[in-house]
């Protein structure tokens, strides 16, 4: 299976394109009695947005999980780079280059963009005046992060519980950026926000993916983020792959269908 627009030969001469960032194949995983995950497979290209879609309970939210390091699969292949990945906590799928944005967004309201962009991991220094200055460093920092994801314009110092829903969404995915990951997993971006803000959120990690990351997002936004904004869609269902799309080929009305049941196995992303 070829996932890329082209698909096939003539993506040889794109070798950055033909080698996946993150290949999981056959993964299997178990809460007890519960099988979430029947062999799920999923595959993220450099400069791609793969959807995940499915019902409630089809097993996204743990494949991304265990993609996240959250969760430690119990069977399957896992490569990054197509190398054999051994991801077993979140700590490993950061040093893979793996980050994560949760839809809870896990931001502070009492603290400005920076201090949420650094937070869990500051810059700190030993006295008063080392901590100034490291202040002035992380706002180097996040301002070129705002830049290169053209949020300039998004305060550094306002409280971001004052912010609406699309700008703490920016931030936290300006967060998930800070250190440059490969690939970035987005849980639900669009969830909470009015249709301009998600069109945002669209424009931004489409601009995230042309700057070459792979992009995964968990969304039940069928109709108008996962069919527009996106360049693949994998219909999970019972915890396996029930059908692949290329996301300009088909109809909202496709993808549901796909969740629901019926076209058993279909795979239109080439
Ligand atoms: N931590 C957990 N403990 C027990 N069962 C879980 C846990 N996480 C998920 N599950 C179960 O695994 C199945 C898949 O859940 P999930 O991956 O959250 O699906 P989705 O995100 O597609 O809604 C469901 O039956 C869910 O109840
Ligand atoms: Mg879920």
């Amino acid at each position: 299976m070829t996932a890329t627009d082209s698909g096939g030969l003539e993506n040889k001469s794109l070798p950055q394109k033909s080698v996946p960032l993150v290949s999981m194949r056959n993964i299997q995983k178990s809460f007890g009695s519960v099988h979430a995950l029947r062999g799920a497979s999923v595959d993220v290209y450099p400069g791609e947005i793969v959807a995940l879609v499915g019902d409630n309970g089809a097993g996204k939210s743990t494949l991304v999980k265990v993609m996240a390091g959250v969760h430690a699969a119990d069977s399957g292949d896992f490569e990054i780079d197509s190398k054999p990945a051994n991801i077993r906590t979140p700590a490993d799928a950061t040093a893979h280059g793996i980050a994560t944005v949760y839809q809870d967004l896990a931001l502070c309201n009492n603290l400005d963009a920076v201090q949420n962009l650094f937070l869990g991991r500051e810059l700190t220094g030993s006295s008063l005046f080392g901590r100034r200055i490291r202040r002035a460093e992380c706002e180097v920092r996040a301002r070129e992060v705002m830049t290169r994801m053209r949020l300039g314009n998004l305060s550094l110092t306002r409280p971001v519980g004052a912010m609406s829903g699309g700008q703490r969404q920016n931030i936290a995915i300006a967060r998930s950026i800070l250190w440059t990951p490969k690939v970035v997993i987005l849980d639900e971006p669009t969830a909470a926000l009015s249709h301009s803000a998600a069109q945002q959120v669209a424009d931004l990690i489409r601009g995230l993916a042309d700057d070459g990351l792979g992009i995964v997002i968990v969304s039940h936004d069928i109709h108008h983020f996962v069919v527009n904004a996106t360049d693949r869609i994998e219909v999970m269902r019972l915890g396996a792959n029930a059908a692949s799309f290329r996301s300009k080929d088909v109809t909202g009305e496709m993808v549901v269908n796909a969740m629901v049941g019926g076209n058993e196995g279909v795979n239109l992303a080439g």
